[in-house]
């Protein structure tokens, strides 16, 4: 009988543990605590009538499909409907150029499948989204960390990576992966030079870029700025890969999403999805398509934009009633997405702090340290607006501050 496994275990997955935020959500049943650590969008959002319809009537006219396997690369119904929804936004792609997957986090396995050996270096924002370094972690890259700044990722820092590895320091980088607007975890949104110079960068040595885009229509103020998608297509290269998902613009319990890029890259993505989900449901797909089809979408934007917005503003102003006359503690102020990023005193641990705000004020967050690859900061936490209601915003910022107080 076999009593010790993990010696069979893979080397890739031996030493790996999953998902951190994912076990921290455990601690946080109790219905007295109020979370603000979730990047969930809020209920209040699903199109709830129209999946209702659509449902009954896929159920009443196509049972017998949307039960059944169906097309590896995805639904041409949908794949034209994303085709459509994406010139709304400057991105012009054919059929070739996009694959279906099974949500946002979907995407990136297949992206570091594909592209990561062992030990092969990969550039990316410290911080940056916990999802994706546990994604690429599968394939034991050598995540090459430079810290974000307030207009988004140093693309300087990111060159001198890239000549690090000239040198022979480090293996020479596979892609750099970026999330450009509203970045999960700090809300910040690169600008239009950086993303001019990050691509100047990507043509120079012929590094691909990954544009993780899950928040980009989730926009409260400021004016919109081209994907790095569009600014690629048009300089004529094909060095960016796309990737999107439909869980926080319609809902997550889909789990549907697309990546986009060269017809090789989609080509190579494809047969990865043979190898693991095959396919996506049909069922989730139709769902989507009669989304896309179906809504007026600027309408149902902009009042998506009105609700996160306004929770966006109700947040910022009960953060500077509360946490405004603490010393040494700040917090970005996004112009859309889900999150911003509270920084604290040096020598704070924030993991600490979390055990102590939700057994102490009921309030919890997540520690800044999930989102670095190596040597993590530990005085900054990740703070969500999208999903506690109203009242609870103000009321948590308010066990936030009375928790510093205590502790800092
Ligand atoms: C930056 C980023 N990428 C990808 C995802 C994955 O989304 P999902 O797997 O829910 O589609 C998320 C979700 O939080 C995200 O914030």
């Amino acid at each position: 009988m076999i009593e010790r496994w993990d010696y069979l275990f893979s080397e890739n997955i031996r030493d790996f543990e999953g998902y951190t935020i994912g076990k921290m959500l455990k601690y946080l049943k109790s219905p007295d605590i109020i979370s603000f650590a979730a990047g969930m969008p809020s209920p209040d959002t699903f199109p709830k009538e129209l999946i209702r319809k659509a449902s009954d009537m896929i159920l009443r006219e196509d049972i017998g499909s949307v039960l059944q396997y169906s097309s590896i690369p995805g639904e041409d119904s949908l794949i034209e409907a994303i085709i459509d929804f994406l010139k709304m936004d400057n991105i012009n792609i054919e059929k070739e150029n996009i694959l279906i997957t099974s949500s946002g986090q979907h995407g990136l396995d297949i992206t570091g499948r594909l592209f990561i050996n062992p030990g092969d270096s990969i550039i990316i924002d410290r911080p940056t989204f916990s999802g994706a370094l546990v994604a690429f972690q599968m394939e034991r890259p050598r995540f090459v960390g430079v810290n974000i700044e307030d207009d988004g990722s140093n693309v300087n820092g990111f060159r001198d990576k890239i000549e690090e590895s000239k040198k022979g320091l480090i293996p020479f980088p596979k892609f750099i992966y970026v999330v450009p607007d509203f970045q999960n975890p700090a809300g910040i949104t690169m600008s239009l030079k950086k993303r001019e110079s990050l691509l100047d960068l990507s043509y120079e040595y012929n590094i691909p870029i990954l544009e993780d885009s899950p928040y980009r229509t989730l926009r409260y103020s400021g004016d919109s700025i081209p994907s790095l998608f569009a600014l690629d297509q048009k300089r004529e290269g094909t060095n960016v890969i796309g990737l999107y998902t439909f869980s926080k613009i319609f809902a997550p319990g889909i789990r549907l999403g697309f990546n986009i890029g060269h017809p090789r890259v989609v080509e190579k993505m494809t047969n990865i999805k043979e190898a693991n989900v095959l396919n996506s449901p049909k069922w989730n797909q139709d769902l989507c398509t009669i989304f896309l089809r179906d809504t007026n979408l600027d309408e149902y934007f902009k009042k998506m934009q009105d609700y996160y917005g306004n929770k966006l503003e109700l947040t910022l102003k009960s953060l500077d009633e509360y946490l405004g006359p603490l010393d040494n503690v700040s917090w970005t102020k996004p112009d859309g997405g889900f999150f911003l990023w509270i920084t604290l005193p040096k020598g704070i641990d924030t993991m600490e702090l979390f055990y102590r705000s939700v057994e102490e004020e009921k309030v919890a967050f997540v520690p800044g340290e999930v989102f670095y690859a190596e040597n993590p900061e530990k005085n900054h936490l990740r703070f969500n607006f999208s999903y506690p209601k109203e009242e609870e915003l103000k009321e948590g910022i308010r066990r936030l501050a009375s928790c510093f107080k205590k502790h800092l």
